[in-house]
């Protein structure tokens, strides 16, 4: 930290928060606000005058509460910058005639009560999200009386507890008696792996905190009584089964189930009540302390940012990557990449392996003269748009620029386009192109396919990421599926126009199928909710025309999924028998008649 703040083309904008982010890869212009510290930072040379004078005594959130502060205070040891910062809504000298003695104090005459928040607008080329986690609050189900035992402390309580630069220099004490406990429990998976009493994943760093913890404790106190209550033990990584290993050895008691009972006793003593799932029994464990190993949790800017940036989320609420495995630092949105917790639960070194990766992900683009644009770009004709905003409403990359009020049309950005389609698809006006998978391109394959007994075909639309590679893992698996399907590729299901499929009725087709990826699975961040909306709206139009509206499917195809396209293609054919000539017949003279 102190390097990243002496570094001369790092700047860290410190109490700042971001307001707003505009523009592509290359060009995002970020709107920050930067609020008053009220301390000359640049003058202030931390030596804590202020703070010895300030009367207004509030809890350390660094402490987790278990120590104080001033209402002029130092964040943390080596913040960076070495510069005190003011609460306002703490302080009595926002009027210098009720308090003012911090003023007094400083020498250096650093501190100024009329500072105001400020504005900055800072171009840059890349974004590196680390908005890191929040930790679980445990308050919410108090399942283990943290909030009624003063025993009960969080594995980040203990941690500051425990270290030397903590409240207590790292002597552990116990809060109600501020005497070293003899025995102490931790409770894994507090608010993790469980839907019903927190968050149905696993934050990952738990165990091993705990066992790094009781390391520790066998280190300092080695006759201390350690007992640990688990589900499982998920020591993964590089070392980690040492770590739990020795952690046994040095006598530590790992009990396998969860307490489901915790009553302080006369003594505030906590009895622990615990379902011992290895032996069957339940056993009941005095012990002086308890610490809730709780689980992490998305930080509270995620969907702000999620916004901004028009990124995706994961069901968890984590940032989601552009690819698993090929883009793992990447976000969808071209010159966006992650770092740390802000994309999954981490430790230190994934964090810093992340980080490290989304650092070379960045430079590596700013360091090109120039980057390459996706060949499939949307471009709009600027005599048949009418500023609608239709295109820039559904564009997942804010690739499309446009003000209705001015009647301006629209401006793709191409850097940004990644060439989904859906705003080709959704233009009322038939203003826009997508390169390489034109609405003429598109409508000859419909027309060619259908030109002859299209009675017995299947017309299936299958997106380029997810449905038409699941097509080909069905081909190259050898599985069965009706030999009338007849595919047509696009690069997201968000492409297919409800023209197309207009198309595909009146020239005979007895059904049509619209595939993709998974809902949350799109290669376009969520182009496919827009295709969900638009194959409801051309079903209602079906119904009112008198056209039987189950004769246009939907389904989610993944590329794993050969079996699954198979069945879907063996259903599609099912229900193409059930088409007669005669509602085929029926179908063609509506749409005639309508044209
Ligand atoms: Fe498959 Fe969008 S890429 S539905």
């Amino acid at each position: 930290m102190t390097d990243a703040g002496r570094h001369p083309r790092i700047t860290i904008h410190t109490l700042s928060e971001v307001v707003g982010i505009k523009g592509y890869v290359g060009n995002f212009d970020v709107q920050i606000v930067k609020k008053a510290r009220y301390v000359d930072e640049k003058e202030c040379t931390a030596c804590g005058d202020c703070a010895k004078a300030c009367p207004v005594v509030r809890p350390d959130e660094f402490n987790m509460g278990l120590s104080s502060r001033r209402a002029i205070y130092s964040p943390f040891p080596q913040a960076v910058p070495s510069a005190y910062v003011l609460n306002p809504s703490e302080c009595l000298g926002n009027n210098p005639v009720v308090c003012s003695k911090c003023l007094e104090a400083c020498e250096k005459k650093c501190i100024d009560f009329h500072m105001s928040d400020q504005t900055l607008s800072v171009r840059v080329g890349t974004v590196v999200v680390a908005t890191g986690l929040m930790p679980h609050d445990p308050r919410v189900l108090d399942e283990y009386g943290y909030t009624r035992f003063e025993n009960v402390l969080t594995s980040l309580e203990f941690e500051r507890l425990v270290n030397a630069g903590g409240p207590t220099q790292g002597h552990l004490l116990r809060p109600t008696d501020r005497k070293r406990p003899k025995s102490i429990g931790f409770i894994q998976c507090v608010g993790s792996r469980s839907a019903r009493r927190g968050k149905a994943y696993c934050s990952n760093i738990c165990c091993m905190n705990t066992v790094k913890s009781t390391l520790v404790l066998k280190e300092h106190y080695p006759d201390m009584a350690v007992k640990v209550f688990y589900i499982d033990i998920r020591a993964f990584g590089k070392g980690f089964e040492d770590l739990y290993t020795r952690s046994r050895r040095q006598g530590v008691h790992y009990v396998r189930g969860l307490p489901g009972h915790v009553e302080e006793m006369a003594d505030g003593r906590l009895r622990v009540a615990v379902e011992n799932n290895t032996g069957g029994t339940l056993d009941y464990y005095d012990l002086d302390m308890l610490v809730l190993a709780t689980g992490v949790e998305p930080a509270p800017s995620t969907h702000k940012l999620q916004e901004m940036l028009g990124l995706q989320l994961t069901s968890d609420g984590f940032f989601l990557e552009a690819h698993p495995k090929l883009q793992p630092v990447d976000a969808a949105t071209r010159g966006v990449f992650y770092a740390g917790c802000a994309e999954s639960p981490k430790d230190i070194k994934e964090s810093v392996t992340q980080a490290s990766a989304a650092a070379v992900r960045a430079i590596r683009l700013m360091q090109a003269d120039q980057i390459a644009a996706e060949a499939i770009t949307s471009e709009i004709d600027q005599a048949l748009c009418k500023a609608c905003g239709k295109c820039a409403e559904v564009c997942p990359y804010n690739a499309i620029t446009v003000d209705p009020k001015k009647k301006m049309p629209a401006q793709v950005a191409k850097a940004a386009c990644s060439g989904c389609g859906t705003c080709a698809a959704e233009c009322p006006f038939g203003a826009i192109t997508m390169n390489h998978y034109t609405d003429q391109q598109i409508g000859n394959q419909v027309g060619t396919l259908l030109a002859d007994r299209s009675a017995e075909k299947i017309l299936a639309f299958a997106c380029n990421w997810c449905s038409y590679a699941g097509a080909d893992y069905a081909g190259v698996s050898r599985l069965q599926y009706p030999p009338n399907v007849r595919l047509i590729r696009t690069m997201c299901s968000g492409r297919v126009d409800e023209k197309f499929i207009w198309q595909g009725f009146a020239m005979g087709a007895p059904v049509i199928l619209v595939s993709g990826c998974h809902i949350g699975d799109c290669h376009y961040i969520n182009a496919n909710q827009w295709t969900v909306k638009r194959i409801e709206k051309v079903r209602k139009k079906m119904e009112k025309r008198g056209i039987r509206s189950e004769r246009l499917q939907l389904e989610w195809i993944s590329a794993a999924e050969g079996v699954r396209f198979a069945e879907v293609m063996t259903r599609m054919e099912q229900l193409r028998r059930s088409v007669s000539e005669q509602e085929i017949a029926d179908t063609i003279a509506i749409l005639a008649k309508d044209k």
